[in-house]
């Protein structure tokens, strides 16, 4: 294991480099959060740690965005955590684990830190879920363990249809692997809310992940949870207790107010979102054209190279473009193999810089 690439492309960046490099919202953390925050500086008293398996309140919260027991909620510090503990509970030494390619840089690494192997599944036309294709893989791949989903998809915004999710889900459970859907980008729609695996196949089908570090604009925080059924979560809450005890209790506060007020923050955060889509249809609509002319759930435009320069050139393009134009992005291979001949812009950072950062790389992408 290596440090990651996109941390990489970080390092070395020239001075005045604009980075649309990290995967998180820049917009400011709701006043719910801070709010809590200040509330917890004025007690007088003991700071706990608190039950093991988190804020009781929070779960519960947690339990009611999913429409789902308080026994079916794992909370964690960050999703992060989740997927570590999933994968140290459930993808077995010397088995297979199914992971998207291009994908969240995680998995792979999750899988082989758990001494299983990482198996490759292509994706469909613009990162979307090609559910036959990813039964195939599986039907390749005996040992299987667990499949990951990602939708919408860091890094190509892809999405899954109810029948795509409910044709694997079927599949995995044929097959006994553990189905787990990183949902963490769902909340930041544009048009309408896309599907989950609970919704499309039902609570029993798999483990899907939440968090507070993308819709609810508060990454820092490290508060995540996976929600599913009681059996597949309560060895994995042994391992998260293992590894970290619970998440920390001044972020649980903050997190507990951002639910609650959650028919306000989403919907600001979807605001968030529309305005740096619209950021790039009037700064660079020729990056939006080159990507398919679409705006996307999430905050990530998955670009690819310009015209002449070839796929197996994608890191030294994105090194020139880091080091010649001063704009950091992460280059496709860092997703996997497939990621060859795509960029990952992250639009999601404070409107001034992106704004900057897409005046930037605009003019690479003209003939
Ligand atoms: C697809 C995906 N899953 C999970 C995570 C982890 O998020 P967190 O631990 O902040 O909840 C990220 C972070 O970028 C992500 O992109």
């Amino acid at each position: 294991m290596t440090l990651s690439p996109i941390r990489r492309m970080a390092l070395g960046a020239p001075e005045g480099t604009v980075s649309l490099a990290l995967g998180e919202p820049g917009w400011p953390v709701p006043a719910e959060a801070r709010e809590a925050l200040a509330t917890l500086s004025t007690q007088v008293g003991p700071l706990p740690y608190g039950p093991n398996g988190g804020s009781p309140e929070l779960v519960a919260q947690v339990a009611a965005v999913h429409g789902a027991a308080t026994s079916e909620v794992m909370l964690t510090a960050g999703s992060q955590a989740a997927l570590f503990a999933l994968f140290q509970t459930w993808a077995a030494p010397g088995s297979r684990v199914l992971v998207p390619d291009p994908g969240f840089v995680s998995y792979a690494s999750l899988a082989r830190l758990c001494g299983a192997d990482p198996v490759p599944y292509r994706l469909g036309d613009h990162g979307d879920l090609d559910a036959e294709a990813l039964v195939d893989a599986l039907a390749g791949a005996p040992h299987t363990s667990m499949v990951v989903l990602n939708h919408p998809a860091n890094p190509t915004g892809g999405m899954a249809s109810p029948a795509a999710l409910r044709a694997v889900a079927a599949a995995c459970a044929r097959a006994g692997a553990v189905l787990v859907s990183d949902e963490v980008y769902r909340e930041l729609w544009l048009v309408r809310p896309p599907a989950g695996l609970h919704g499309a196949a039902g609570l029993g089908a798999g483990l899907v992940l939440g968090s507070v570090s993308k819709a609810f604009g508060a990454p820092g925080l490290r508060v995540g949870w996976a929600v599913g059924p009681d059996r597949l979560l309560a060895p994995a809450r042994v391992v998260h207790n293992a590894m970290t005890t619970a998440a920390a209790r001044p972020s649980q506060d903050a997190a507990l107010a951002l639910l609650r007020a959650r028919e306000q923050v989403l919907p600001d955060a979807r605001e968030q979102v529309r305005r740096r889509w619209e950021t790039l249809a009037r700064v660079a609509p020729r990056l939006l054209d080159a990507a398919g002319g679409r705006a996307r759930a999430g905050f990530y435009l998955w670009l690819p190279l310009p015209e002449g320069v070839a796929a197996q050139d994608t890191e030294t393009f994105a090194l020139r473009v880091r080091d010649e134009g001063l704009v950091t992005t992460v280059p496709g291979t860092a997703f996997g193999a497939r990621g060859r001949g795509h960029l990952r812009v992250s639009l999601g950072g404070p409107l001034p810089e992106l704004e900057e950062g897409l005046a930037r790389l605009a003019p690479w992408w003209e003939a």
